[in-house]
Formats: C-alpha cells, sequence, structure tokens
C-alpha cells in the first residue's frame, strides 16, 4: 500500500492535473487534494478533498496526522504576474507556505516532499540561450527571489535535516484541462482558447518574447520521474532545470494557422513582457537527463495538434 500523498494547491493549473494522475496510479482515497478555495473543483470530485490555507500551520499539521500523510507536493504559489502586484502577500505565501511544509518534514511527520521553481529564478544577467543548470541568477521579480530563496532553503533543510525533498524548474506550462492563473507564460494558454472561441488573440507579450515552455503531460511526467527516482541519484536538492519546446508567440500563432489559417494575432505589450524578456529563452537540462532520467515527449507542432483537438471537442 503506497504512503498517503497530501496535494497543496490542488485546484491550480497543475495540481488539478497532478491530482488526477496520482489518484489514478496509487488509488482515489490515498490521494487527498487540498486547496484555499471552499470547494473541490468539479474534475476532483471523485476523492477526498480538504480547504486547507498553506499559511494556516497548525491546521497544516492537523490536516497531515489526521490523514496519515507521508509525501506533499505543494503546488500552492502565488506566480510572477500576480505577485509583482502584491509583492509581499507573494513573499509571505511563497516563502512561509515552503517553510511550513519543510518543518513538518523536519519534524518527522512526512518522509518525501516535491516542490517546483522555475525560470523566474533567472534574470536580465543570466545568459539566455541554453541557461546552465548553475549560472548568474540575479531574478528581478518577486516571485523569481522566492524560488532561489526557496530552492537553497529546500537544499539547506536537506543538509541540515536530511529531508527527502525534490524539485525541478518548471518553465511555461501549457494544458486544456485546468486554466493558469497568474502567470507571465499563461498567454500560451489563453492564445488557444481566443483562437477556437473569436478567431483573434491580443497578446500582453511582444511577438519576439522566446519562452521556455512544456506541454501538461510531460510536466506531470517530470515530477512523477523525479518523485520515483532512487533518492542517491538526486545528486542536486536546489532544482534541476529541465526543457521541452521554446518558442515566441509570433511562432506559436504560426503553429496554430497551420491548423486554423484564419486566426489572427496583434500585441499590446504590458508589464509581463519586461518579466518575460529577463527570462531565459531555452535551459540546458543535461544534468536531469544524467540523474533520472528526463526525457520530454512534445515539441510544438504535438501541443498544437493535441491543444485544438481537445478544446474543440471540449467547446
Ligand atoms: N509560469 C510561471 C509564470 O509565468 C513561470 O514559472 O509565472
Amino acid at each position: 500500500m503506497p504512503s498517503k500523498i497530501l496535494v497543496i494547491g490542488a485546484a491550480g493549473q497543475i495540481g488539478t492535473e497532478l491530482t488526477l494522475k496520482l489518484r489514478d496510479l496509487y488509488g482515489t482515497d490515498q490521494v487527498i487534494a487540498t486547496d484555499i478555495k471552499e470547494r473541490s473543483p468539479e474534475a476532483l470530485l471523485n476523492g477526498p478533498f480538504e480547504k486547507l490555507d498553506i499559511l494556516d500551520k497548525p491546521r497544516l499539521y492537523e490536516v497531515v496526522k489526521q490523514h496519515g500523510i507521508k509525501e506533499i507536493y505543494l503546488l500552492a504559489a502565488l506566480l510572477s504576474a500576480t505577485a509583482e502586484k502584491n509583492p509581499s502577500l507573494g513573499w509571505d505565501l511563497n516563502m512561509n507556505g515552503l517553510s511550513n511544509v519543510l518543518d513538518l518534514s523536519r519534524d518527522g511527520h512526512i518522509q518525501r516532499v516535491f516542490w517546483p521553481s522555475s525560470i523566474a529564478v533567472f534574470g536580465p544577467n543570466t545568459p539566455k540561450n541554453s541557461t546552465p543548470q548553475r549560472t548568474v541568477m540575479e531574478p528581478t521579480t518577486v516571485y523569481g527571489i522566492t524560488k532561489v530563496a526557496g530552492e537553497s532553503w529546500c537544499e539547506y533543510y536537506n543538509n541540515r535535516y536530511g529531508i527527502d525533498i525534490r524539485s525541478v524548474r518548471f518553465p511555461g506550462i501549457i494544458g486544456h484541462k485546468s486554466a493558469p492563473g497568474g502567470g507571465t507564460t499563461d498567454y500560451a494558454v489563453h492564445i488557444f482558447h481566443e483562437a477556437i472561441k473569436t478567431g483573434h488573440y491580443e497578446c500582453f507579450l511582444s511577438k519576439d518574447a522566446e519562452l521556455p515552455m512544456m506541454y501538461m503531460p510531460d510536466a506531470i511526467k517530470s515530477i512523477l520521474q523525479i518523485m520515483d527516482a532512487p533518492s542517491e541519484s538526486i545528486s542536486l536538492r536546489t532544482s534541476y532545470n529541465i526543457s521541452g519546446v521554446s518558442f515566441t508567440p509570433e511562432i506559436l500563432s504560426k503553429a496554430i494557422q497551420k491548423s486554423m489559417p484564419e486566426f489572427t494575432i496583434s500585441y499590446k505589450p504590458d508589464y509581463r513582457d519586461s518579466i518575460a524578456k529577463s527570462w531565459p529563452s531555452s535551459l540546458n537540462d543535461e544534468l536531469a537527463k544524467k540523474d533520472w532520467g528526463w526525457n520530454p515527449d512534445f515539441n510544438l507542432e504535438a501541443i498544437v495538434n493535441d491543444m485544438l483537438v481537445n478544446l474543440k471537442l471540449a467547446v
């Protein structure tokens, strides 16, 4: 019998799909979905759900003890664009949420933690192409600052208390089952919905803002792969670079036009464009490949085809 799992931030873009996948693999009742939202999203009604504010430490401890949780996937965070609007909440939620989960592990209640970092750990002084695993970081967003600090905090807890925490630096994630919220990379999901709904998309990034991206099944696969790997093979306890595909809004719009020639795009860059331009265009992920066998499946064409097919079916 696998140990019980807690997903925190289960109603979010990655949380929803990860919870469904973990329930498929380990059994519906083994995976407790939690979120700050009062009610479970419809997609997760098949299993247990608890309302949980990650900043409420006593309640977190209570939920973990009540369900006999041994493994946590911590996905609750304020993403880059939202955190810029409320920097102190971004710091509080992202740092203290992580601290609360790491303390649970330090205190012997849980055995393993997954926590995602992000391409936002990098900044304008970072090499832009094939960004190395170890390089200049210097992020300029509060989200990126919390992710860099969080990576070091994870490594510190691993060194000091032996906590088994694993992490990857996610690029922008594209999926059709759940909506993204508050990210700079969200355009790459909105564009598909608007293409189908109205045939036009006004993009909040400029046409040449090239960013690393990944299809949701690959993102879920990376989580399962790193969590399945033997502890000795995880040589890095900050966070691994992982890469999928890289493209600009213009390249993505042209790929959509191959299936929908009538689709049009216009550009009205806002503050998110300067965030995007401070991030890498592509990442070097050799260490993830070597340590735990990372290998993405989806290229741009496959992502576009799958998104359009699924969203059209859903209309
Ligand atoms: N998708 C995230 C964001 O745009 C990056 O990790 O904030």
